[in-house]
This record gives structure tokens, sequence and C-alpha cells, in this order.
């Protein structure tokens, strides 16, 4: 059977890779270019080792732009720090749950505060994790790199993640997206999208690039050529 994706892949690029200095600048030229959100990567040097931003971020960047916002917390202990990132305008709002020991509640809380619930797994977590909150997600955030740093190389055993998702989403009759986050460039974007991945996460194959249009027209034509022309029987 050929694999029609339903969905037009979602272009999300990370500012992890701009450059925070001229981060109003990275954001226009990115929505110019056609993106589809923008991802955030909150760090905390603690959950990964690595430092970015806080809300003030997002709520600056939130003035900036009505693409929608995709934050992805890597912080522990998600539940203590939500509000802030739904005050400063999340539209998408992504916890950890190998950081978080309510995941339920915290997906309940984001939800009922009128933002959109995601759970994000490492490269390590089989997908189990996620399969009692699956009907009760908008974001299945798939890393496919151990998190903390742009620029790493996709780790390929994650991509069958995303095909087990997507079949499961099927059975249960769920609707959430599925999202790739890490090693993801115009080589590995077809690859991604093939194996079931509606948003593509990408920060140096996009603020990395020097020409950004032509960037993330490259991912957008991988991605095409993948969900027309595959055929996966
Ligand atoms: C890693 C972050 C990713 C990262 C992706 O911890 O969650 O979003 O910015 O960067 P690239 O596309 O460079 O792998
Ligand atoms: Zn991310």
């Amino acid at each position: 059977m050929a694999f029609m994706s339903s969905v037009r892949t979602i272009i999300a690029p990370s500012i992890l890779a701009a450059d925070f200095a001229r981060i109003g600048s990275a954001i226009e030229t990115a929505e110019q270019a056609g993106v589809d959100w923008i991802h955030l990567d909150v760090m905390d040097g603690h959950f990964v080792p690595n430092l970015t931003f806080g809300p003030k971020m997002v709520a600056d960047i939130r003035k900036l732009t009505e693409l929608p916002l995709d934050v992805h917390l890597m912080v522990n202990n998600p539940g203590e720090l939500l509000d802030a990132y739904i005050d400063a305008g999340a539209d998408f709002l992504s916890f950890h749950v190998e950081a978080e020991t309510h995941v339920h509640r915290v997906i309940q809380r984001i939800r009922s505060a009128g933002c959109r619930p995601g759970v994000a797994i490492v490269p390590s977590t089989p997908i189990g994790a996620l399969s009692c909150v699956l009907s009760d997600i908008d974001l299945a955030l798939v890393m496919t790199v151990n998190p903390g740093f742009g620029g790493q190389t996709l780790v390929e055993e994650c991509l069958r993640k995303a095909e087990a998702l997507r079949e499961e989403r099927s059975n249960i009759g769920a609707s959430f997206l599925i999202e790739a986050d890490g090693g993801v460039n115009p080589k590995t974007a077809a690859r991604c999208r093939h194996a079931g991945f509606d948003v593509l996460v990408a920060g140096s194959a996009v603020f990395g690039a020097s020409d950004t249009e032509r960037a993330v027209m490259q991912l957008r034509t991988a991605s095409l050529e993948s969900s027309t022309s595959v055929d996966d029987t």
C-alpha cells in the first residue's frame, strides 16, 4: 500500500539555532520563508545539560508573530512551570514524560488553560510510555536526537516510533500530530515523513543555512517527494 499522508507537512523551525541577539529578524525571515510554526526549546540545565531561555522570550516572540508557538519544555518538574508558559502565549505546550510523575494531570491543566497539550519522549523511552495519554494529547513529540543541543545526527531507530504511533492513532481514532525533533534536514526529511511524522522540527537546517527561504523550500520539497511517491509495501 502506498503511503499517502493526509496532512500537509508542518515545518517548525527551532530558534535554538538562531542568533538570539537578532531573534526578531530570524523569526521574520522564517515567516517570510513560509514556515508553519515556530518551535521554542526551553532548557533548564538540569533535565538537559544546557540552558536556553524562559517565559519572557516566549512572550516577546508572541508579540512578533501570529504563527503557532510550539513550546518544548526540556525541564524537570514541568508542572511547576506551566503557568508562565501558558501566560506567555504558547499554542502547543509539550513536556517530557521522563520529567513528570503526574503526566495526565499536567495534560489536563494545559488543556483547561486553552493550550494544546503535547508529550515528549527522549530516544531511549519507548512509545509505550505515552499509551495511556494518546487520547488526551494534541502532539506526540518524538525526540530524534538526545535532547540538549542542536546540530546532532538523527537517531534512525526513532523513525520506527512514528510508524507505531501512526498505527496506534488510527486504532484508537485519535488525532494527535506526530512531531520529529532533532537531526531533520533535507536529507532526512523524506524518511521522517515517510515514517509518519506530521511535524518536522529543524533548527540548524533552517537557521544555520545561509538562505533560509531555500532551506525551507528544500525541506518542503523533500517532504512532498516522500508523501507522493514512496511505496511502503
Ligand atoms: C534539541 C532540541 C531541538 C533542536 C533541533 O534538544 O529539542 O529542537 O533545536 O536542532 P537540529 O535541527 O539542529 O537538530
Ligand atoms: Zn525541541
